[in-house]
Formats: structure tokens, sequence, C-alpha cells
């Protein structure tokens, strides 16, 4: 395990693994591959998944049997909560994050101590690919607690050897004050809130180019357009780099941009990549767009196998002038399920049906407009009243601040509520269109 912290002139944190062949890359995932789905074996899903369909693991003999495994999906995860994927006893395992929501059963994603360590180095080696070095302040602006980019990157960072600041999501007058007097020379954050942080810069008299130290920020956990990028990169006058992480294969490290900037090197000594048409489940040829699949190499306490993230993206190649030959995917370019990923928080639209469906006032009628207002990534609910009472504006009031509480506990950030009257909402025909997204993120 790479605890050593290289010479800062070392343009790599783990040399040996980034600068792999492609041949030993494959090597050494086939050895890691099968070594996992011999470990899969101490779980009673993947055990009894295995035996259902007479694959034993020493089927696996080469990488093409990896298709021989099942996919793992999201509602997998949910119908073994809480712990039954776990390939390793909770006695050895240190530490879970979980998903938000009650109305479903959440996910859960349980680590070891090794697990972490390892996720540790995987953020680490990103950091110091963009540069930075133990002398750099690091200013970390995710939410902590259960979301991942908080204690993902504070332990990264660390792990570098840098002096971290875990400022938490939000408060942007107190990030200001941290990033001028810290000298906070790099920020983790959501791009739409680096856009927020600006704006509160430029309100009170902040100049980041003059009155900060900022050179780095890694910006993530939502989609976002290379046209925005730019953007964030004039206004701080610092380069962005994209980070993509997802909590069911750690958190933030698994995909990052080098200082090409020509896509995401997704880690290959850590997963297997595999890009699949949604539809058929076939793998679609590089450079076509498809669904990002990815079997996990060095998780003890819940290693998954052919987890269907549904993001989708394509392959950009597998070689680059910074030396490494991990793979480089392009940013996201979509989902193929219905997921809302906004403001980094990951939201079913299920989630506020049936929240809605708990207030007998309402109908079953609702729309939900996801928009970019100002400075801010903003969700509108609105939703057809059952009976009209617009003149009662005290009962409306008090009906729309429950509705607001009730969403918020499921779901983590605020909506905007508009009660209207019933039929005033479009009907379409089929497949009802509960959700418009005017943010133009995927693109
Ligand atoms: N990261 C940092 N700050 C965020 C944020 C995010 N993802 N989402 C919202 N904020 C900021 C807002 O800009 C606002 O800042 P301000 O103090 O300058 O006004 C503040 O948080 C509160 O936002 P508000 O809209 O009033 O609150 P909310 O009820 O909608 O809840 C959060 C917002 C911050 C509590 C909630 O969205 C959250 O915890 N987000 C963190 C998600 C995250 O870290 N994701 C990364 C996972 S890897
Ligand atoms: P979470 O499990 O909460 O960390 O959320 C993971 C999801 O956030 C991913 O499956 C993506 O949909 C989204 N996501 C994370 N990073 C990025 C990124 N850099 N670009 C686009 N979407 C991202
Ligand atoms: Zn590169």
């Amino acid at each position: 395990m790479e605890k050593r912290i290289p010479d800062d002139a070392c343009q790599y944190f783990n040399e040996a693994m980034e600068t792999m062949t492609r041949a030993e890359i494959e090597a050494l995932q086939l050895e890691r591959l099968q070594a996992t789905v011999k470990h899969c074996m101490q779980s009673p899903f993947y055990k009894k998944r295995f035996e259902e369909i007479g694959l034993k693991p020493e089927d696996i003999k080469t990488l093409a049997d990896l298709r021989k495994i099942p996919f793992t999906t999201k509602q997998d995860l949910r119908d073994t909560y809480p712990f039954g994927i776990a390939s390793t006893p909770l006695r050895n395992c240190v530490r879970l994050h979980s998903s938000s929501g009650t109305t479903g059963n959440p996910t859960v994603i349980l680590h070891t101590q090794k697990d972490l360590d390892e996720w540790a180095n995987q953020v680490a080696r990103n950091l110091w690919m963009v540069g930075l070095r133990p002398d750099d302040v690091f200013q970390n602006s995710s939410g902590y607690g259960m979301f991942t980019g908080g204690l993902g990157f504070q332990y990264g960072a660390e792990r570098l050897g840098m002096l971290t600041v875990p400022a938490g999501a939000g408060n942007s007058l107190r990030q200001i004050k941290f990033i001028t007097d810290f000298g906070t020379t790099a920020i983790h954050a959501i791009p739409s809130y680096v856009t927020r942080l600006y704006e509160v810069m430029k309100e009170n008299g902040v100049d980041p180019r003059k009155d900060t130290k900022l050179k780095v920020l890694a910006i993530g956990a939502e989609p976002h357009s290379e046209e925005q990028r730019k953007r964030i990169e004039d206004m701080m006058g610092v380069k962005a780099y994209n980070s993509f992480g997802m909590s069911e294969m750690c958190g933030p490290g698994v995909g990052f941009e080098c200082k090409e900037q020509n896509g995401l090197h997704f880690w290959e000594d850590y997963y297997i990549v595999e890009i699949v048409d949604p539809e058929t489940l076939e793998p679609v040829p590089d450079g076509e767009i498809g669904e990002l699949v990815l079997t996990t190499l060095s998780r003890e306490a819940m290693p998954l196998l052919r987890y269907r993230t549904r993001d989708l993206t394509r392959v950009l190649g597998r070689s680059c002038p910074c030396g490494r030959n991990h793979v480089r995917l392009d940013r996201m370019r979509g989902r193929s399920d219905d997921m809302i990923v906004l403001r980094g928080v990951n939201i079913f639209p299920i989630q506020i049906e049936k929240i809605l469906m708990q207030f007998p006032e309402l109908a079953s009628n609702y729309l939900i407009t996801l928009t970019t207002d100002e400075d801010n990534d903003n969700m509108t609910v609105e939703v057809e009243l059952e009976e009209l009472f617009t003149d009662d504006y005290s009962r409306l009031l008090d009906l729309e601040s429950r509705i607001r509480r009730a969403l918020k506990d499921e779901i983590l950030l605020t909506p905007h509520i508009k009660l209207v009257p019933k039929g005033s909402l479009p009907v379409s025909e089929g497949k009802a269109v509960r959700v418009v997204d005017k943010r133009k993120v995927y693109q």
C-alpha cells in the first residue's frame, strides 16, 4: 500500500502503478479480478448468484471471462440492504456511507481500514497528478458526513501531506475568509458552487486572481459541460480539473483529469472499466457512448462485480502525453436512468413522488423543473392541489412549508414548492414527463 510521499519533483504519486504499459495493466487486472471473485464467495449475495448460474471462481481464466459474470445493480444493493452484499464480516469493517432517502431502501457501502487507506491513496494520486504537493493548502467544500466527497477528499489530501481545511458545504463568506486567511491554494467544489463562491467574492471585493493564492480547482460530483469548466477557469484564473467519483466504488478518486485535460483517467489498477449499450448490455466500440460498468479490484469489505453505474460516457483513448496509459473517458454525457444529480446530491423522482403522495391535499400530477438561476442550481416542484383553496393563504403557506420540510428530509436539499390548481399541469401522452432539466449540464 502506497503511504510514502514521493519527492516533490516526481510527477507521479505511485510511478509503478501510474506508468504501467497496457500489457502490465491487463496482467495486474486479471490477477486482481481472480482474487476479487474468490473473495466475493464470502458474500451471501454473490455466492448465491454464482451458484444459480453454475459459475465458479476458477472459470475466470482471462479478462474476457469477466463477461460470464452477471451485472450488479443499484437494485441489488437496495434488495440486500443494509449488509447483504458484504464479503467481509462486519467486525472487520470500520465505516459505512449511505445514500439519502428513507422512502425506498437507501444503499449502504461498507469499508475496512484497508479500503479507506486505498481510497485515500487514490485521491492523493489524483491531487498529486495536477501538481499539488505537501506545501499546498487544500480546502474542501463538500458536505461531510454521508457525502463521500467530504471524508474522501479529506483523507486523500491529508495522505498527500497537505494542510487540509474541512470547510464543508455552504457558508460562502466563511469559505472566502478561510481562502484568504489560510492561503488556500486548492479547492474541491461542485462546479455550480464555484460559480456561487465567485459571485460572493465579487460582492465582497475579493478578486480571486489578486487576493488569493489559488492555483488548482478540483470540480466534480455533478455533471457539467466544457463551457462551464472554461467559464469557471476564466472567473477564478486557475485550472479546474474534472473529478469523477461514486459512493459505490468508494467515492471521489475513481477518475480524474491529468494536466492535459483530455478526459478522465480511470484507475485500472483499482477498477475494470467496461462501456456497454444500456439496452443490449453488449460492449460498444471505443469512441461510442454507452453505460459505464465498473468492477472493483482492490476492495475488501464490499467488492462489486460489473456494477452498472448508469452514467453515460465513452472511451477517448488508452495512452496520454502525461505517461499514464490508464483509460481516458469523456466527461459524463447523461444517465441511462432517471436519477437527478443536483448540487452534488443524487435524487430519484420517485422519492419526491412518494413524499408528495403522503399529502391528502395534493392530486397526483406534479412536475420537477431544474434551473440555473443567477449563480445557483435549483429545483422547483409544481404540484396540483386536490381541492382549490387558493383564497385561504395561510393554509396554503402552511401546506407549502410542510411539503418543503418533508422533501428536504428525503432528498437533503430544499426545493421551491409551487401549488397549482388541479388540471393546470401539462398531461403528457404515454409516459408522464416528470422532470424538465433546463440546466444544460450534459453537452
Ligand atoms: N457544495 C457546497 N456548497 C453547497 C452545495 C454543495 N454541493 N450545495 C449548496 N451549497 C451551498 C449554497 O450555495 C448555500 O451557500 P451560501 O451559504 O453561500 O448561501 C448553502 O450551501 C446552503 O444552501 P441552501 O440552498 O440554503 O440549502 P439547502 O437546504 O438546499 O441544502 C446543502 C444545501 C448544502 C445542505 C446540501 O445541498 C448539501 O449538503 N450538499 C452537499 C453535497 C455534496 O457535498 N456533494 C458532493 C458529494 S461527493
Ligand atoms: P455519489 O455516489 O453521491 O458520489 O454520486 C455519484 C454520481 O454523481 C455518479 O454516478 C455521477 O452520476 C455523478 N458524478 C460524480 N462525479 C461526476 C462528474 N465529474 N461529472 C458528472 N457526474 C458526476
Ligand atoms: Zn494524462
